[in-house]
């Protein structure tokens, strides 16, 4: 299994140019099944996730053309078209769904179109339950007939989905992008209330505007949807990934260091950038992003509350623990999406941090130094705080399990290393 291995110290400067949104890209492509046309999706990151998305849609028979990388890219921003019209399969199963949760969101699109969807249940994970209630809660309202069985969910609408009423008990991005698909064709008006706001839902809101859905409200938290017969192809591109974002913004100010961050968008990441400049980091839009500097000045101490968008989010949690471990004075974390997100603390812990756990809180108070020591993975986020702080550790620091991070990051150690970085992968 491969290591990363970091030595720290090194400020990072250069241009880092961020890739189209993982979190985007799994609902788009699951998109592709509501039509017979065919979805043409630039901008897309190569990530284990989109792999295993694309596994499981060709495996149902969904053919999925690459058509090379957007010009000047590189790897980055690859295209696919995909292509649903020979479908032959509706059964999504365990082996794919477990490796990967956003695999439930072909149910939607599936009984939806097909009228009839078999997706295994995803089991827990590192960072909680993560039932799919609401996702199921809001296909009955749709008139799907749903049943458990095997540790599979069997859902069923022979005669098609039928426009409801749908409002969220709590707010779910997965549950809003499934409920939003599938009212695409149902019978009628749906209406969704308490809807997911975060900027992934608006992409996939507006793909499903191209592909022919009336939607009203995106980007508001009740979302109006006037179904159609049937919807047509079109070509898309993935909005940024504000999460790379803000996890490279975290890499500059931690290192004291002064990166571009290319294709950075404010506005995805605003309630970011408040935290990041109440704690000393300089931040300014450019021409082609985000420039992100600490050159003078310490960094100081901030409370954050994770929320569903536009409120601070979650995925950025762990990487502003290693913001506020090296900041002047104390900071309070609190984790209000996922019951069990602080993961990453023991390992911080043993680089050098100084955290309390209260709760669904964290106390931070601030050191003078990290240092490097082996360190182990355990979901996506927390393991791209260890790679935060090892880049401002004191020596060297080991992170195994790094599968991880291919989850989410592209290219990772690549892009540090060009902008001054000391990491390297290895094969242990
Ligand atoms: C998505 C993101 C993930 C992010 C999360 C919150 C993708 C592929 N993943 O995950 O990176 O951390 O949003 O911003 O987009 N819940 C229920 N019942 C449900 C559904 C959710 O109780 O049926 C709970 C979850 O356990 C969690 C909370 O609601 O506590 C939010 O989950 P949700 O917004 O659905 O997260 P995901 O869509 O899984």
């Amino acid at each position: 299994m491969d290591q990363i291995v970091i030595r720290g110290g090194k400020p990072l400067n250069g241009t880092i140019a961020i890739g189209g949104a993982k979190n985007a890209a799994l609902p788009l492509m699951a998109a592709s099944l509501l039509t017979d046309g065919v979805l043409r999706l630039s901008n897309l990151p190569h990530l284990a996730d989109i792999s295993t998305m694309a596994h499981l849609l060709s495996d149902m028979g969904v053919s999925i053309a690459m058509q090379g990388d957007a010009p000047g890219g590189g790897h980055m921003g690859r295209v696919f078209a995909l292509d649903a019209s020979g479908l032959s399969e509706t059964t999504a199963p365990y082996d794919l769904v477990r490796r990967m949760r956003a695999s439930v969101l072909v149910l939607g699109p599936l009984v939806a179109k097909h009228g009839h969807a078999r997706v295994s249940l995803p089991g827990g994970c590192a960072i909680g339950t993560r039932p799919v209630d609401l996702h199921l809660k809001g296909l009955e309202a749709l008139g799907a007939e749903i049943e458990l069985s095997e540790g599979y969910v069997e859902a069923k609408a022979p005669n098609g989905l039928v426009g409801g009423h749908v409002l969220f008990s709590n707010v779910t991005v997965g549950g809003t992008e499934n409920i939003l698909m599938a009212a695409c064709l149902a019978k009628g008006e749906t209406v969704i209330g308490n809807a997911a706001r975060e900027p992934e839902v608006t992409d996939l809101a507006n793909c499903l505007v191209a592909m022919g859905a009336k939607i009203e409200g995106i980007g508001t938290d009740t979302l109006k949807v006037q179904g159609s017969e049937s919807l047509h192809g079109a070509d898309y591109e993935v909005v940024p990934d504000r999460i790379e974002m803000g996890s490279y913004a975290v890499a500059a100010a931690v290192t004291g260091g002064d990166v571009v961050l290319k294709g950075g968008r404010a506005d995805l990441i605003e309630v970011v950038i408040d935290v990041l400049r109440s704690a000393g980091v300089g931040i300014e839009e450019v021409e082609d992003g985000l420039r992100v500097s600490r050159k003078n000045g310490h960094l100081k101490g901030f409370d954050v509350m994770t929320e569903p968008y536009p409120g601070f989010p979650t995925d950025m949690q762990a990487q502003m623990m290693v913001l506020a471990s090296v900041a002047q004075g104390a900071s309070m974390i609190t984790e209000t999406i996922f019951e069990n997100r602080f993961m990453h603390v023991p390992e911080l812990v043993r680089m050098g941090a100084d955290i309390n756990i209260h709760g669904r809180s964290a106390i931070v108070r601030g050191v003078q130094k990290l240092s490097g020591a082996q360190v182990m993975a355990t979901d996506l986020r927390a393991s791209s705080s260890l790679v935060l702080a090892a880049l401002v550790a004191e020596g060297e620091t080991i992170i195994n399990r790094v599968y991880h991070l291919d989850r989410g990051y592209e290219r990772l150690e690549e892009k540090l290393a060009a902008c001054g970085a000391d990491i390297k992968r290895v094969r242990a």
